[in-house]
């Protein structure tokens, strides 16, 4: 579904990205983690398109889109939720919401999905005529991840879900990341949280200074030396 390849990113003569490859097949569940600063984020704002690469391709469903805008990304059904959640203030939950469709023409289809997305996080139809900027963190994360819900993406691309949530959230979003991907969305998931997120992942990718330095089936990766560098200061 999705092919990186080569990839490589400058900020300036700074290279943030080293000829990365790593691929995403339809159906799973596909992880990077590294330790702060490897590049995992810089990744995931080149896939979308807000970041432009110096070299390498990438392809998402047979297109090259390596210089497609975000919308027309968007638009083939790749959506991102951003680090740091990024709601809408000063706009309703609902509204919140209802942006998430702005490439939808399809009215009665998109009520549907905002419901779908009620029955995924029930708190956000309790507050869902309240000011986004008065949620709480877990609850914008919440309307983040739903918000993406309702552009029917094919490919979701999460940067660290779990990011300043209390235990119990944490539990709660990765049960639902889960959900939403056994129900037919492909996911590309960021996360300082490795255990749990090579815990759901089919497979992962051990990010160093803008290199990948190990992959693997999700549980086996959690054991290698790699990803007890990256968070063990090992
Ligand atoms: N716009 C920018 N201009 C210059 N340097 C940048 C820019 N964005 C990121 N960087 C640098 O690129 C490197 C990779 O950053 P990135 O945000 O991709 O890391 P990350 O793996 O997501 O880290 P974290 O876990 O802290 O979110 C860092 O050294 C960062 O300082
Ligand atoms: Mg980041």
């Amino acid at each position: 579904m999705l092919q990186v390849k080569n990839l490589t990113v400058h900020y300036g003569v700074i290279e943030a990205i080293k000829e990365v490859s790593f691929e995403v097949n339809e159906g799973e569940i596909v992880t990077l983690i590294g330790a702060n600063g490897a590049g995992k984020t810089t990744i995931l704002k080149t896939i979308s398109g807000l970041v432009r690469p110096t070299a390498g391709e990438i392809v998402y469903q047979e297109d090259i889109i390596q210089k497609a805008t975000p919308r027309a990304i968007v638009q083939k059904g790749l959506s991102h939720v951003p680090e740091g959640r990024h709601v809408f203030s000063g706009m309703s939950v609902m509204e919140n919401l209802e942006m998430g469709a702005f490439l939808r023409r399809d009215k009665k289809a998109i009520r549907q999905d905002i419901k779908k997305v009620f029955d995924l996080f029930p708190i956000l139809e309790e507050r869902k005529d309240q000011d986004s900027a008065t949620l709480s963190g877990g609850e914008q994360q919440m309307l983040a991840m739903g918000r993406a819900l309702v552009s029917k993406p094919k490919l979701l691309l999460l940067d660290e879900p779990s990011m300043g949530l209390a235990p119990l959230f944490i539990e709660q979003i990765f049960r639902i990341i889960k959900k939403i991907n056994e129900e037919g969305t492909t996911i590309l998931l960021i996360e300082q949280n490795a255990a749990v997120a090579l815990e759901i992942a089919t497979k992962g990718y051990v990010l160093e200074t803008g290199r990948i330095v190990e992959s693997g089936a999700g549980k086996d990766l959690l054991q290698s030396e790699a990803v007890q560098r990256a968070y063990l200061g090992a």
